[in-house]
Parts: structure tokens; C-alpha cells; sequence
């Protein structure tokens, strides 16, 4: 296979093998070819594939997404359809613009199919993202926007700074994720808990009508995980992402243990199984009854299959796409529209 052959072989040697060189460098090209709408179009035909669903009331091209991270500031928005992806979410975006963590905050575990970021939402802000969008007018995808707490901004202060950046880009957004599961900024992480959830959700419903997903954690147990299912069904939440990163280094290949401590949420092939798990919990625990985006370790059409069997209405990728390219999400496409 081409990419995983010659371009990723490429790609993983780029900046000395600093993945996010990598990382930059591809976004930097993709952003180059937004601008060109012919070469969307011809890679448009090459891995668009058509399978529409509609979902909390929106209508997806097709179920496989681009998940949060990779297109932070959304400045490739144009690339990810042509790549076959029906739906795209950026961010996380904070309110205030901030550089994140100290590099090297990104490690490639290659023989785990995984990665460890402890990115800690670089970001340009979401004044600047609202300016983007702006610029480029109506987009033919559904786009989420996954906001987060500026690192700046205390805990007991997180409602406002979310609800400043909502209010920022509610013009633009399909959904909005909420993101308080991300391991890489201090005490965000305790607004998935029952009292900080509520006063949160409730600050945002209370704002105006918009879609509203909750993106949480493998690590939660059980019953947190029941306790904020109740909190969303309180507040109408229109779905849940499941799920973001995980603290836990189980699964991880002999080869990966030096990597193992680096601090950060780990991604990718060894998070598989708990994010199945985790969404077929939520699909028990709400009778099937709130749409669930699936998210972690997808890396085969097999897995994106299992994942929408435990329960996801619509899959997001990202670390897949890392070590596999493109072509998978044809793959992933191509035998979930077999199934339609
Ligand atoms: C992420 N992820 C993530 N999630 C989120 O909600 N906001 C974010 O800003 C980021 N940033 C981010 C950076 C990097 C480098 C990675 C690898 C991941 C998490 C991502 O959206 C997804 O939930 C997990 O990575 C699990 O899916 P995959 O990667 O196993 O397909």
C-alpha cells in the first residue's frame, strides 16, 4: 500500500522523526490544497463516498469523521471531505489563544499503533477560528467545534470561558463537543463530575438552542459514567463522544514500554476495546436512545464495524489515519456502505 510504504515511511522521518513536524507539515500541505478546488474535486471522486445519515437531526454525508485535534484551528477545513471524511470537528479551541505544553509533547509508539500528546490545547483562539469560518462561508459538511477551558482560567471560573467561546462561534457550529475529558489541562477533568457538569451544561442550555455533545473519558468508571449520563439527559444533550484519551498504559507492545511514562493521553490500537466498551455502556445505560459519535482506536474497517454495532451512530478517527492513511477511510466507507 502506497501510504503506508512510502508516505508514512517519509512522513515518520520528517524533523528527525519530531511527530509533530510530521504533523505540521502535512496540515501545512493539506492547507495548500484547500486552495486549489480542482485537486479537492479529482480527490473527491478518488475517496468520497456517499452513505447519508441524518443524526440528531443533521445530515451527515457519511458516518466517518475527522476527530478533535488534528485540524485545531480549522485551516485545512476543505482537505478532510476530499479525503472521504463526511464530517469534521476542530478544536479544542479555547477562548483566550494559548501555546500549549512544552515540545516534545508528541510520541509515536509505533509498533503499539499508537501516540501519547500531551498537546495542552495549542490553539489560535476562538476569535480566530470564528474569522476563519467567517472567511470561508457555508461549508458543505457538518462541522463540530469542540471548546475547552483556557489553562489560564481557574476551574471555578471554567462556565464563562466555555461560554465565551460559545457564544464566539455559535454562528458556524452543527454541534459543539464538550470537551472536559482531555488529560492535558490541569483540573479539567472534574467537570465531568455530577455538580460541575450540571452548572455547566445548564450555563450553555440556558444560552440558546445548539447542539450539544459531551466528549468523555475511558478512564471514568462505570457509575460516573451512568452519573453523567443523567446530568446530559437532564440538560437534553444531543449525543456523547466516546471517548478521548486515556491515562492507562495497558496494551501497549514490549517494544513501546521506554515510551510508556512519557506523561500524556495515549491514542490509538491499545484504547480499541475500552472505547467499544465505553459505548456500548452508553447505549445500554440510554436504551439506544442518544446518539453516540464512537472514537479510539479505530484502525481497521472491522473495528469501525464493531464500533457501530456496540452502539455508535456516527465514528471519528484519528490516530487511524496516522498509521494507515487515507485509504482507510475508504476502506471504512466502502464496508459500511456494503452493509447499508
Ligand atoms: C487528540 N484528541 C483530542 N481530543 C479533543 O477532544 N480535543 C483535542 O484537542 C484533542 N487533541 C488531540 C491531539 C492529538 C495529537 C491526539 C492523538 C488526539 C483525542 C482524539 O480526538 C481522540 O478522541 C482520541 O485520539 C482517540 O481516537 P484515536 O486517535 O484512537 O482514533
Amino acid at each position: 500500500m502506497f501510504y503506508t510504504r512510502v508516505l508514512r515511511r517519509a512522513l515518520f522521518r520528517l524533523g528527525g522523526g519530531d511527530p509533530e513536524i510530521a504533523h505540521e507539515r502535512t496540515l501545512r500541505a493539506l492547507t495548500l490544497l484547500s486552495r486549489h478546488p480542482r485537486l479537492i474535486s479529482a480527490l473527491h471522486r478518488h475517496f468520497g463516498a456517499p452513505a447519508p445519515r441524518t443524526v440528531f437531526g443533521i445530515h451527515f454525508p457519511n458516518r466517518v469523521g475527522l476527530a478533535a485535534g488534528m485540524d485545531k484551528d480549522g485551516t485545512a477545513l476543505p482537505a478532510w471531505p476530499a479525503l472521504g471524511f463526511g464530517f469534521v470537528e476542530v478544536g479544542t479551541v479555547t477562548r483566550h489563544a494559548q501555546p500549549g505544553n512544552p515540545r516534545p509533547r508528541v510520541f509515536r509508539l509505533v509498533d503499539s499503533e499508537a501516540i501519547i500528546n500531551r498537546m495542552g490545547f495549542n490553539n489560535a483562539g476562538a476569535d480566530a477560528l470564528a474569522a476563519r469560518l467567517h472567511a470561508l462561508g457555508p461549508l458543505r459538511f457538518p462541522l463540530g467545534i469542540s471548546i475547552g477551558k483556557s489553562r489560564a482560567t481557574p476551574v471555578d471560573e471554567a462556565v464563562e470561558d466555555y461560554l465565551a467561546s460559545f457564544r464566539t462561534l455559535r454562528p458556524y457550529a452543527d454541534y459543539f463537543a464538550i470537551n472536559i475529558s482531555s488529560p492535558n489541562t490541569p483540573g479539567l477533568r472534574t467537570l465531568q463530575d455530577r455538580a460541575a457538569l450540571d452548572a455547566l451544561l445548564g450555563a450553555l442550555r440556558a444560552e440558546a438552542t445548539a447542539r450539544l455533545l459531551v466528549k468523555i473519558a475511558p478512564d471514568l468508571t462505570d457509575h460516573a459514567i451512568a452519573d453523567l449520563l443523567d446530568v446530559c439527559a437532564a440538560h437534553n444533550v444531543d449525543g456523547v463522544i466516546a471517548t478521548n484519551t486515556t491515562l492507562s498504559r495497558d496494551g501497549l507492545h514490549p517494544a513501546d514500554a521506554p515510551l510508556a511514562p512519557e506523561p500524556g493521553g495515549l491514542s490509538g490500537h491499545p484504547l480499541t476495546t475500552r472505547a467499544r466498551d465505553v459505548v456500548s455502556f452508553v447505549a445500554k445505560e440510554t436504551s439506544g436512545t442518544l446518539p453516540i459519535i464512537g472514537v479510539g482506536g479505530i484502525h481497521t474497517p472491522d473495528d469501525a464495524l464493531r464500533m457501530f454495532d456496540a452502539g455508535a451512530s456516527l465514528i471519528q478517527l484519528y490516530t487511524g489515519l496516522i498509521y494507515h492513511g487515507p485509504g482507510l477511510i475508504r476502506r471504512i466507507n466502502r464496508a459500511v456502505a456494503m452493509l447499508a
